[in-house]
């Protein structure tokens, strides 16, 4: 029996693990070898119609901390380990056109692997709209299993994209509408945690039909500047612009969204995305709601495979079906969700006197 399997929805994955939409597959070459080397699925690299140029200069970088010297940069020491990737690195610069006949080649050599296309327009009029039903039509006419909705990028000019419209619930609502109008597939909304109201644009996009939401994206920050140089470790001619931080150092922070969309829509699907690099992050997603798994810095990041992470889906598949095993468990659907209930508010902790409630008088 095959313990890694699961249903999410509605698509049968061999495993949970899928590639994030990013570098790792942005290509036909590379979503090939990742699928051979074992992904249960793959998000493609955003595919939009809009004109993208990236910046003149590096588009990503990997940070790294060390105990030794401890602090953060990309600068290479000895005995450093990986603390986050940077990027602002914009969607796929490869038209539309072309990705077509390469994901209707992907789906036929691998009919079984769930392959999702990732898509983004604008939300300024009813072209838009179109523009939105246009790639999804093109996507799933050539074999894609899902879409997801890119909601989420931290770095667009346009005020009409990305993590600018994920907070306007009615902007959420009208591009669900046209895409579902257009397509009959699962639709993934992937949203960014810089929000003050996740909550609420995850309950906008259920509503509205969204299979799942993915979370997270990277989170909006900036490279750090060295100060023997001045120079930022990312730079163009002295200028740099928000990125996005992703990889460990925003584990903590994906997981407590995941939880908060968890806590309030327990029956709402949600792929868990941030600082996934091994069985036991990837577990901490499951616990608190999340039933598929993406990675992104930690596939980048191995040597040798061509960024798409050969070794670590071997080493998730393996420990997560060795601890499926030992557990006693048929599948990852037994333990999905159990930390919900634990995590409460502050108040409802256990005190060692029992004369607070909650930072409020004690009625006497
Ligand atoms: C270089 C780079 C490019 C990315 N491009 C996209 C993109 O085109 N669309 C998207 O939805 N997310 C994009 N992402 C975000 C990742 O899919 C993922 O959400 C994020 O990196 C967090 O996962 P991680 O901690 O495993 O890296 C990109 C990330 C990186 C590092």
């Amino acid at each position: 029996m095959n313990r890694l399997a699961t249903t999410f929805t509605g698509l049968e994955f061999e495993n949970p693990f899928v590639l994030a939409s990013a570098p790792p597959t942005e290509s036909k070459r590379k979503i090939l070898r990742a699928f051979e080397a074992g992904w249960g699925g793959v998000v493609t690299k955003t595919i939009g119609l809009h004109h993208v140029e990236n910046v003149a200069g590096p588009k990503t970088i990997f940070q790294r901390a060390s105990d030794v010297a401890p602090y953060v940069s990309r600068n290479k020491r000895p005995d450093t380990v990986s603390h986050s990737s940077w990027n602002w690195e914009l969607i796929s610069d490869q038209p539309l056109d072309l990705w077509l006949p390469d994901l209707e080649e992907i789906k036929k050599t691998y009919p079984t692997r769930m392959l999702i296309a990732s898509i983004m327009a604008g939300a300024d009029g009813d072209d838009e709209m179109a523009n939105w039903q246009k790639l999804a039509r093109a996507v799933v006419d050539v074999g894609c299993d899902a879409i997801e909705l890119n909601l989420s990028c931290p770095h667009m000019d346009r005020k009409d994209m990305g993590a600018n419209i994920a907070n306007d619930e009615d902007v959420v609502r009208r591009i669900l509408k046209a895409v579902k109008e257009a397509v009959d597939v699962p639709i993934w909304v992937k949203l960014t945690p810089a929000t003050s109201s996740l909550v609420e644009g995850a309950g906008a996009a259920y509503e509205a039909g969204a299979a799942s939401i993915s979370l997270c994206n990277t989170f909006p920050s900036l490279p750090l500047m060295d100060p023997e140089t001045m120079k930022f470790e990312v730079e163009v001619d002295g200028l740099v612009t928000s990125g996005g931080l992703g990889g460990l150092a925003i584990l903590h922070q994906a997981l407590q969204r995941v939880s908060d969309i968890s806590k309030v829509y327990p029956d709402g699907a949600i792929s868990g995305i941030g600082g996934i690099r091994g069985f036991r992050e990837a577990f901490n997603f499951i616990v608190h709601g999340a039933g598929n798994l993406q990675v992104c810095t930690a596939a980048m990041e191995e040597k040798g495979s061509g960024g798409v992470g050969v070794q670590l889906i071997e080493e998730l598949k393996s420990d997560l079906n060795d601890y499926l095993e030992r557990k006693g468990h048929n599948s990852i659907e037994e333990f999905r969700g159990l930390a919900r209930e634990r995590i409460v508010e502050h108040n409802q902790v256990r005190r060692k006197s029992e004369n607070y409630n909650g930072g409020y008088d004690i009625a006497s």
